[in-house]
């Protein structure tokens, strides 16, 4: 398992806005010489693998736990506070950040606005400000590092959300994957926009069931790997 003991705030130096095809923004790290998001459409995507393909594969259930691997923008974790209050479902969120980005960033992105929930902006907001709180249908906490997450959890949904193998090929390894297996509650799915034959190899070796789906715009597949239960 990689150490993950770097955490600091990235500022305007480190990271800047851009706006991508879908009129939505993401911002691209100068560190890591990524975007967060496709560049032909942060909110396109984020709701393509992460709650299409993802969450509503669980619509069933009353209760939906997620681990995000990579809380970045809070886009998805956002994504997931309105999956909440439009389904009437519970959800408990758990991200994993290294590198927060610093709040005057955060209040930059105006994902609530983009998506015609500027109310809730203030809860976007206590994302990036808060450890963890708790609100009627939604529960959110953070952590610093994957190896401060309870090995002991279950999660319904992981939202798989490192920056691509080219740029941190040491979070796209077969020991991640094989722990974020055991941490996947049966039925349970990983989602990520990657498609490349090694991830899907690895996700299969750790014991998925690995379905290539149609990706967002700009991407011909993404992968889901389904826990499926004895
Ligand atoms: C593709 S971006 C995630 C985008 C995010 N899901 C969103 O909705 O904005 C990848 C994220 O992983 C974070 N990251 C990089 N190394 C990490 C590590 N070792 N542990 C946890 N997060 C890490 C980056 O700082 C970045 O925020």
């Amino acid at each position: 398992m990689p150490d993950h003991t770097v955490s600091r705030l990235l500022g305007w130096e480190d990271v800047y806005i851009i706006t991508t095809r879908d009129g939505s923004d993401t911002l691209f790290s100068r560190a890591f010489d990524a975007t967060y998001h496709s560049i032909y459409g942060a909110v396109g995507e984020s709701k393509h693998v992460f709650i299409q393909n993802g969450l509503d594969s669980h619509l069933p259930l009353d209760k939906i736990s997620i681990l995000e691997f990579g809380f970045g923008t809070g886009l998805n974790a956002f994504l997931a506070f309105l999956f909440a209050l439009r389904h009437e479902k519970q959800v408990e969120y758990t991200g994993i950040e290294a590198f927060p980005i610093d709040f005057k960033v955060a209040e930059r992105l105006d994902y609530p606005a983009y998506l015609s929930f500027p109310e809730e902006r203030d809860i976007f907001l206590r994302m990036h400000t808060e450890p963890s709180f708790v609100l009627e249908s939604f529960e959110f906490s953070k952590k610093s590092t994957f190896d401060e997450v309870d090995k002991s959890s279950l999660f319904n949904c992981i939202f798989f959300d490192a920056f691509a193998p080219g740029a941190q090929p040491e979070l796209w390894e077969q020991p991640v994957f094989d722990a974020l297996y055991k941490m996947t509650a049966g039925n349970g799915c990983l989602v990520t926009y990657c498609a490349q034959g090694e991830v899907r190899r690895r996700l299969i070796a750790a014991g998925y069931n690995v379905e290539r789906l149609a990706g967002p715009p700009g991407k011909r597949e993404m992968l889901r790997g389904v826990k499926i239960s004895a």
